[in-house]
């Protein structure tokens, strides 16, 4: 027991930046791995404490542009996180009460984002190999404003088929719906390359948290080729966050400059883990997808809220509840943990099934 009163787990924020070394936690989506050297080797001398432009510094943009071929320094937005670029995305674009489609489950502020943008948001379930269902997705396309893409998909840590991508991208096209791409997860992909998303519509939404280990340093970007839509972005973070971290913003920079081989090799420690977990939760007789991309597991459990809570109270270790992601009787595991901690907390694990479990 943690202590006396237990506090009822109300949702993520309950666990976001909770941690000690004696809680294994398969919680929150961040990399446990350091940034570059080269992001921290600015901070000696760097002196930067005024405004910096709202839209991102001119450097950090230029970058992006000369790796991202086709676009151009003025089509992104430096944000706060692709958190941040979701919620000015969605706004942007928003119209009172239009349809917003998503796949369930879902990465777990969506809803609530189409929400605060006064939209309304609509689903269609993952089939049981994880996939998009396209001829469902198809259908609810053409009444929807918008359709929100993650893949790989945080919780469902699978990557959607190309020919799938495609065949939105194209069907989005000739209808003007909106595709918010987000594609934070990009580089984590196990299976395949990444296949990124375009057209007049598509607004890419990505961060530097996952592939550069930066979570909390919180620096994202969204980029989309309509002008207008830059312009309004940017209009609107001048009223709300103002620039993102100057600080951030020369990290992220120098992050970019990193060698390759920091994303590459990153990617085999992301593997091993893999591996180790899907394994682990398979011989402790879960059902599972195996995760193509990002990191993170969904098992099966029964009764995931209550699952979640004895698992933190009585063995101490953070899981997510599917319900959160619109999965309930699903328990998402990051595996963003070092190999010791993934073996505690198997072991730990182990022991919940053999005991409580088998009473719920
Ligand atoms: C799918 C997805 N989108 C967006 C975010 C937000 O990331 P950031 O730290 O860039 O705000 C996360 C973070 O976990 C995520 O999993």
């Amino acid at each position: 027991m943690l202590g006396k009163t237990q506090p009822k787990i109300s949702g993520p924020e309950f666990f976001i930046g909770r941690g000690d070394e004696t809680l294994i936690s398969f919680g929150s989506g961040q990399p446990d791995l350091p940034p570059p050297d080269e992001a921290f080797a600015i901070l000696k001398d760097f002196r930067g404490f005024k405004y910096g432009q709202v839209q991102g510094n001119d450097s950090l943009r230029s970058a992006l542009a000369a790796i991202n071929p086709g676009t151009n320094a003025d089509e992104f937005v430096i944000t706060n996180g692709a958190s941040e670029a979701l919620d000015l995305a969605l706004r942007a674009i928003a119209q009172p009460g239009a349809r917003v489609l998503m796949a369930r489950p879902y990465y777990y502020s969506y809803p609530r984002n189409v929400e605060l943008a006064g939209m309304t948001p609509v689903y269609v379930d993952l089939d049981e190999k994880g996939k998009i269902p396209y001829e469902a997705f198809e259908k609810e396309i053409r009444t929807c404003r918008a359709v929100m893409l993650n893949s790989p998909s945080n919780p469902a840590g699978t990557v959607q088929d190309i020919e799938t991508l495609k065949k939105i991208e194209t069907l989005c096209d000739e209808l003007g719906v909106y595709i918010l791409s987000d594609e934070v997860y990009k580089d984590l992909i196990y299976v395949r390359e990444n296949y990124s998303l375009h057209g007049e519509r598509v607004i890419t939404l990505d961060s530097f948290s996952k592939t550069y280990a930066m979570c909390g340093l919180r620096v994202g970007f969204l980029h989309s080729p309509d002008r207008s839509l830059v312009q309004k972005v940017i209009e609107m973070k001048s009223h709300t966050a103002m620039n993102t971290s100057i600080v951030s913003q020369a990290m992220a920079l120098a992050a970019l400059g990193s060698p390759r081989s920091y994303v590459a090799n990153y990617k085999k420690v992301w593997m091993e883990r893999r591996d180790l977990m899907y394994e682990g939760l398979k011989e402790l007789g879960l059902e599972l997808w195996k995760p193509e991309g990002a990191f993170y597991l969904l098992p099966k459990f029964k009764e995931s809220g209550k699952v979640v809570h004895d698992l933190y109270y009585n063995y101490q270790m953070i899981t997510y509840d599917g319900a959160w992601f619109g999965a309930p009787g699903h328990v998402r595991f990051s595996y963003a943990l070092d190999v010791k901690k993934i073996q505690e907390g198997l072991k730990r694990l182990g022991q919940f099934l053999k005991t409580e479990y088998r009473s719920y």
